[in-house]
């Protein structure tokens, strides 16, 4: 079914999909309250192939479609020092042949030295990107405000700089990567001998839980979609999910058919805070990779998965659960003088 100008919307081919949908056995034994009442699905966009993944690729299908319309030849991002939307900007750069600029912004406190030299930060130097640093990491003004000005220079020499922003202000392009994903994850219900209850997601910047929820809604799809706050309370993360809605719906120039109540979030996990771990995020990576092989990170994946099990854990009735996996695994080296100490306790 086609949703709205959808299809008008330039794409680069960058990742693999459709990505699997496969069960999470052991961990919907162990989690079960009620003689195995939960299923637990995991929709596999850690999968999606390019530089180690994520969902950040389906995003930037559609922001590097934008950019080659364009002609642009030059990419700028920003985002934490432990981006995984950075890194993976820096290599779809590669494959359209353009150069990419980032800019790491401060927004984590008291990190180690291998935050800001392993992981995704090794991976963005490997990629060829020039890096940028930005010290004010809640300031999403003034992080786009600085790529302006670095665009501003770059065209000055005569490139064509094409920025991704990152403030809510702007369209929320990649979202329509997650409006094709949840019409891809309703293909696959349908091919399926498996109904979906509730759908769990990390809500970050919010474009894949907004466009999840649009693309679901606007196929006809009520399934819930329980958005894990990794960055900000629920109450200012609803907002943000609210306007994306709005704007995605201008952008494909159709009635939003995202209700307000159907925006659902949860805050429980977030302290202490973006990019920090606790206990509940530290047993769900665990537990995963113990029972399933599964490795979640310590931003983002961690923490929807520590969503998803405390939702299981609530629940008596039979249900099944589909979690999606977005990707991040590079960042746990750069997270591994947090982490290590941590398992060595119980
Ligand atoms: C691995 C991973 N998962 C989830 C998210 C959250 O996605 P969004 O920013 O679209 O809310 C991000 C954002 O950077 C991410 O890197």
């Amino acid at each position: 079914m086609e949703i709205g100008c959808l299809n008008n919307y330039p794409r680069v081919s960058l990742g693999h999909s459709p990505t699997p949908i496969d069960e999470m056995r052991n961990l919907s034994r162990t989690l079960s309250r009620n003689k195995n009442n939960l299923s637990l699905l995991i929709k596999r966009d850690d999968c999606t192939g390019l530089a180690f993944g994520g969902n950040k690729v389906r995003q930037l299908e559609f922001y590097l479609g934008e950019a080659t319309a364009q002609g642009a030849d030059t990419i700028l991002i920003t985002g934490a020092v432990q981006s995984n939307f950075v890194r993976l900007a820096a290599a779809a750069a590669c494959i359209a042949g353009m150069e990419c600029h980032i800019q790491l912004e401060k927004r984590v406190r008291n990190t180690s030295e291998m935050h800001s030299q392993s992981g995704n930060v090794l991976i963005d130097k490997l990629l060829g990107a020039t890096i940028h640093f930005f010290p004010e990491g809640e300031n999403e003004q003034g992080a786009d405000l600085r790529l302006e000005e670095i665009a501003h220079s770059l065209r000055a020499d005569g490139r064509k700089p094409y920025i991704i922003h990152l403030s809510p202000e702007y369209p929320p392009l990649g979202a329509l990567g997650y409006v094709v994903a949840a019409q891809e994850i309703l293909s696959q219900i349908a091919e399926s001998s498996f109904t979906i209850d509730e759908i769990v997601v990390a809500s970050g910047s919010g474009a894949t839980h907004a466009g999840l929820l649009f693309g679901l809604r606007s196929s006809g799809s009520i399934i819930p979609v329980k958005g894990v706050c990794v960055r900000r309370t629920k109450d200012l993360q609803y907002q943000r999910i609210v306007m994306h809605c709005a704007a995605i719906a201008k952008l494909l120039k159709i009635t939003n058919p995202v209700c307000n109540g159907d925006i659902e979030l949860s805050d429980d996990n977030l302290a202490p805070g973006y990019g920090k771990i606790n206990d509940a995020v530290l047993e769900a990576i665990k537990l995963s990779a113990h029972q399933e092989g599964l490795i979640l990170d310590p931003v983002y994946t961690g923490r929807a998965m520590a969503g998803l099990i405390q939702r299981a854990r609530q629940t008596n009735q039979k249900k099944t659960f589909l979690f999606i996996h977005t990707g991040g695994q590079p960042a746990i080296f750069g997270y591994a003088a947090d982490i290590e100490p941590l398992l060595a306790v119980g």
